[in-house]
Formats: C-alpha cells, structure tokens, sequence
C-alpha cells in the first residue's frame, strides 16, 4: 500500500511535469509566434516608410481645422508624441493644459510651444501620474477650477526596468499606465460630459498585440518581472479599459491609437538595442503624434463607432491572426472591477 502510494506520487508528479512542460512548450511556442508576426507586422506596419505610405490615404482638410475654445489636457506633454501632439493642437489655436511630472522640462516645453504657435493658452499642470492618490486630487483640483474640458489625451506612459512600487504600495508602471489612467478619466468624466464634442483618446502601443488580457496578476508581484512584457500588457488592458468606458459612457468619444515606432527618450532609454538597430527606420514625434491628432480635432474620427483602436487614422484590429489574445467579457468585466474597487481605495476624500 505504501509502497503504490509512492508510486502513485511519483506517477502524479511525473504527469504533472509533462503537462507542465507540455504547457511551457504550448506558451513559448506561442509567445515566439506573437513576438515574430508582431515584428513582422511592425516592419512593415510601424516604421518611418510606413508612415509615408499610409499618409498618403490622408484627407488633408481633415486636420485644417480652428480649435480656438477648445481645451485639450495631454499627460506626458512635455517630450515626444504628446509634446508634438500639444505643438500641432496649439498651433490650431486650441487651449493645452499640459500634465507633466518635471516643473523644467515642461516650462520649457511650455515655451516651445508658446514660441512656435503664438498660442499663450497653454498651461502647465505638474502631477507624476504614479502617484496615485495626488491623481484624484488633481482632477477634483482642475474640476473646481474650469468649466470645460473639450478632450483628454492619455499619453503619458512608462516601461520600468526593474519593479518598483509607489506610496500606495502599488506597482508604479501599473499605477502609471493603467489605474493613473482610469482614475484621470473617470473623474473629469463629469466636466468632458458638460462639454461639447468631448472626447478621450489613450495613446496605447502595438505592443499590447503579443499580450493576452490578464488580470491575475495586475501588481506584478509574482514570477520575474519582464519591464518590457509588463508594459505589453498595460497598453493590452488600455484598450480594453478604452472598449468599456465606451460602453458605459456613451457621450463621450472614446479611442486608443498605436503610434508606430518613434524616436523619442522613451524608446532610447528603455530599448536601447531595438533603438539603436531601428534608428533610421523610427518614425519622427510628429508622424507618432498624427492619429492622435486626428483623433483629438477632426471631424471624420469622431464618424467612427466609440472604442475603437487606431493606427495611421483607422481603426485596425486589437490581435494578431491566430495569436489566441482573444478575452472573454468575463475577463474584461474583471478588469473593470478590479480597477474600480483600486481606484475606490485611493479616492481623495
Ligand atoms: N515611441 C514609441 O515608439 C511608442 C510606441 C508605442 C507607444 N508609445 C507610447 O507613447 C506615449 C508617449 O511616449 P513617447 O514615446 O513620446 O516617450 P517620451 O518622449 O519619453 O514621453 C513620455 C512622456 O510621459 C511622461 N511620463 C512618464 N511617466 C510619467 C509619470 N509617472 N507621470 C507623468 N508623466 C510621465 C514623460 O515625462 P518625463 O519627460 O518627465 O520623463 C514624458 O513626458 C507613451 O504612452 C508610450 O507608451 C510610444
């Protein structure tokens, strides 16, 4: 007796080492799969020459439009895409409130822009979108202080090389890329509701096509910490974030756009290799800043269903062909959720 049930220990184990190793096998094979289309995709899809042959589909007349009375809060607008997305929305008259982390970097971008445009309506809000709890204090604060919000550029967005966590305990890519995110969004809902044409437009990443929605493990506390997978998934629950707050907020339009591989401190810093291998290839701030700002003053986007993804001014799909990234409502509902009671946990009082 003792003896089978050694042995059927044994036997368990070793089935459990097969199905183990049967799973390891079934998720490289198909992380290998979803890392080279993805690439592939991107060297076609992502890069500079891509761009110019996409732009040449662009109606023109689209982006000659006047913003003067409408008012445009862009996190991260300080350096890259949003500072190039602030640039091209204030040179069209539009009032920027920029939400930046560095006092000096974002006065001088302030000044760039003010320079270049002749537009003074641009202001400088400093506010790390890490830190979760100042997050809700700065939108009750800009609630109080204006009237009108016309649209809200989710931008800022961070990949960590090792896990850190904030104040809150939270882990910081998360709380900047995701909960800092949907905690912006839903409280200005209020003021983009009481303004006309209001839109949310998140710039996520094409990244997010080799990720799978998970929810179980959203602090990553749990096996080796990837910075760049980690991130991957971030921008995957953005758009999801993005297909849900247009279900349930149906005055506002809402959208998520890939902005192509750019050159920006971004990309350098954090993948310094791909950088270095793909710089003649990376396209300019202003080329990633398009969609977004398409998406943020046109007429034509805001034609498109709510929730939708974007690359070069279309909506493209959120997966791969047969890369199985596919969440079921369930899923996405618990993301929802487990947001929401997070965000609940950190409302300023
Ligand atoms: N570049 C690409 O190829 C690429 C591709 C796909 C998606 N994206 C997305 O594009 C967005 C803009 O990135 P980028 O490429 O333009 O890089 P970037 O030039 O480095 O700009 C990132 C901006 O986000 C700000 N930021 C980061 N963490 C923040 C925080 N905790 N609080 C407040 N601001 C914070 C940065 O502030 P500091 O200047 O103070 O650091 C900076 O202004 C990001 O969401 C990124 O994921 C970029």
């Amino acid at each position: 007796m003792a003896r089978s049930c050694t042995w059927s220990v044994f036997r368990v184990k070793d089935e459990q080492r097969a199905e183990l190793s049967a799973t390891d096998f079934r998720s490289d094979t198909m992380s290998l799969y979803r890392n080279s289309a993805w690439f592939l995709k991107g060297m076609t899809e992502f890069t500079r020459s891509a761009f110019l042959t996409a732009s040449k589909l662009f109606v023109e007349k689209d982006l000659e439009v006047a913003m003067a009375g409408r008012s445009f809060m862009i996190t991260g607008a300080n350096s890259g895409i949003g500072r190039a997305t602030a640039m091209a929305i204030a040179k069209r008259g539009g009032t920027i409130h920029m939400v930046c982390r560095n006092k000096d970097k974002a006065e001088e971008a302030r000044a760039d822009i003010v320079k270049e445009t002749g537009n003074k309506e641009v202001y400088v809000h400093i506010l790390d979108m890490s830190e979760t709890k100042k997050v809700g204090e700065f939108a009750e604060g800009f609630k109080r202080k204006y009237k009108a919000l016309n649209v809200l550029i989710n931008n800022a967005g961070s990949i960590m090389s090792q896990r850190d966590v904030n104040a809150e305990g939270l882990e910081k890519s998360f709380a900047t890329n995701v909960l800092g995110i949907y905690i912006l969004t839903k409280s200005l809902i209020p003021l983009l509701e009481k303004s006309a044409d209001p839109r949310v437009i998140t710039v996520s990443s094409g990244g997010m096509l080799v990720q799978k929605l998970r929810t179980g493990n959203l602090q990553s506390d749990r096996g080796r910490y990837d910075g760049t997978m980690v991130y991957a998934q971030h921008k995957r629950q953005q758009v999801v974030m993005t297909e849900q707050l247009a279900k349930t907020h149906t005055n506002i339009h809402f959208s998520v756009m890939h902005p192509g591989w750019v050159d920006t401190p971004a990309v350098a810093n954090a993948m310094p290799d791909f950088h270095r291998s793909m710089k003649d290839s990376l396209r300019t701030p202003e080329q990633g800043a398009d969609t977004a700002v398409w998406l943020a003053v046109s007429e034509a986007a805001i034609t498109n269903p709510s929730g939708r993804f974007y690359q070069d001014r279309k909506m493209v799909s959120t997966h791969l062909p047969l890369a199985w990234t596919h969440s079921s409502p369930l899923e996405e509902q618990e993301l929802m959720s487990l947001i929401e009671d997070l965000a609940k946990t950190f409302q300023p009082h």
